[in-house]
């Protein structure tokens, strides 16, 4: 049976905090170097949410410019979602922060798929846009990240930075749109990488302050190699749902976690590199903002076009995963 309703991309937002934080700053706070972050991750600088700036402050101005982009007003958005690994608290979600910042009266709900987020919130955008349910649904991936970041472990604190990107998935009125999704996890992997304390497995006490189990820890190499593979099999199953081939793709917008990784994923897919939007080296892994902001800035930048096959593939704790192909 097909779908009543195709979903489609119609407006993009993305903003980025004004403190710009350099590997050569980095350089003052642990041991590192500059010439370590570069050849190691492709990273030079990244973007860090000031004091007293909260996920939902990062999102709102994208998520503004997003409604704006798509002709709409808040009025018309029917429904909120938020990737985030970074709420604003454990609870009420940042999507109802969001929605007061905004002034809007929807139905508004939080995520964690880590940094699968902003593709695994467009899929679900997408089913409700299908089904008929709604007509225009916000999604935005958020991120400060940084907040739990331990700054003195040079494994971890050299790679993160914040962000936010936005996109409404509404009604398409053409054969433009989401043409297939797919999402993935396994959770037998779920200690690679996490935040271990501060939810109900671990409570924060004094003790998990004190072990520094509230700040992300992961294994990099495991993790490394999983992210490879699993991105490269994500990219294979929703070109298939699709009936299109790598060499379709127009513009693939991977999870930015490391230059590396991106490198090695294009040459498992044998496509060309020139077709592979890169931006690791300005705002390092925001997560669930990293995808956001990278179809922002590819679209902008004239790297995505009207009628491009576009392939957004993620990665991340969960472990997760998940892509989007669309006929933009
Ligand atoms: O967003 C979710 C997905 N995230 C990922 O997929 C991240 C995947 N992992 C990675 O990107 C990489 O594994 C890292 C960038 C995290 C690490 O790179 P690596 O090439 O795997 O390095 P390593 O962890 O094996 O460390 C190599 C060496 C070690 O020193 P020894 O033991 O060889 O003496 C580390 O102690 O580099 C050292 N090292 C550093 N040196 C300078 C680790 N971090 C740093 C640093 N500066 N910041």
């Amino acid at each position: 049976m097909t779908a009543p309703y195709r979903a489609a991309l119609t407006g993009l937002g993305a903003y980025l905090p004004e403190k710009v934080l350099t590997n050569f700053e980095l350089e003052k706070m642990v041991e590192t170097s500059d010439e370590w972050i570069r050849t190691r991750t492709g990273i030079r600088e990244r973007h860090v949410a000031a004091p007293g700036q909260s996920s939902s402050d990062l999102a709102l101005p994208a998520a503004r410019e997003a409604i704006e982009n798509a002709g709409l007003t808040v009025k018309d958005i029917d429904l909120i979602i938020v990737a985030t690994i970074s709420p604003d608290m454990l609870f009420p979600s940042t999507a109802c922060y969001l929605q007061a910042k905004l002034g809007a009266t929807c139905g508004a709900f939080d995520m964690a798929a880590a940094c699968s987020g902003f593709p695994y919130a467009i899929a679900i955008a997408e089913g409700f846009v299908k089904s008929g349910l709604y007509k225009n649904v916000l999604v935005v991936g958020a991120e400060a990240i940084t907040k739990f970041i331990n700054w003195k472990d040079r494994s971890t604190c050299v790679l993160f930075g914040d962000g936010a990107g936005a996109a409404v998935v509404s009604r398409s009125r053409d054969d433009h749109g989401i043409l297939a999704s797919n999402l993935g996890a396994d959770g037998r992997e779920s200690e690679i990488l996490q935040i271990p304390a501060g939810g109900s497995m671990n409570p924060p006490t004094e003790e998990t302050v004190k072990s520094g189990l509230h700040y992300l820890r992961m294994a990099g190499p495991e993790l490394f190699k999983i992210a490879v593979k699993t991105m490269e099999q994500a990219v294979r199953n929703v070109l298939k749902h699709g009936n299109l081939e790598v060499k379709d793709i127009a513009c693939l917008i991977p999870h930015q976690a490391n230059n590396r990784i991106l490198q090695a994923v294009s040459e498992r897919l044998e496509i060309d590199p020139a077709r592979v939007f890169i931006n690791v080296d300005r705002y390092g892994n925001m997560s669930s903002a990293s995808t956001a902001v990278a179809l922002y800035e590819a679209v902008k930048t004239g790297a995505i076009k009207r009628g491009d096959y576009v392939v957004l593939v993620a990665f991340g704790g969960g472990l997760t995963w998940a892509a989007n192909l669309i006929k933009w």
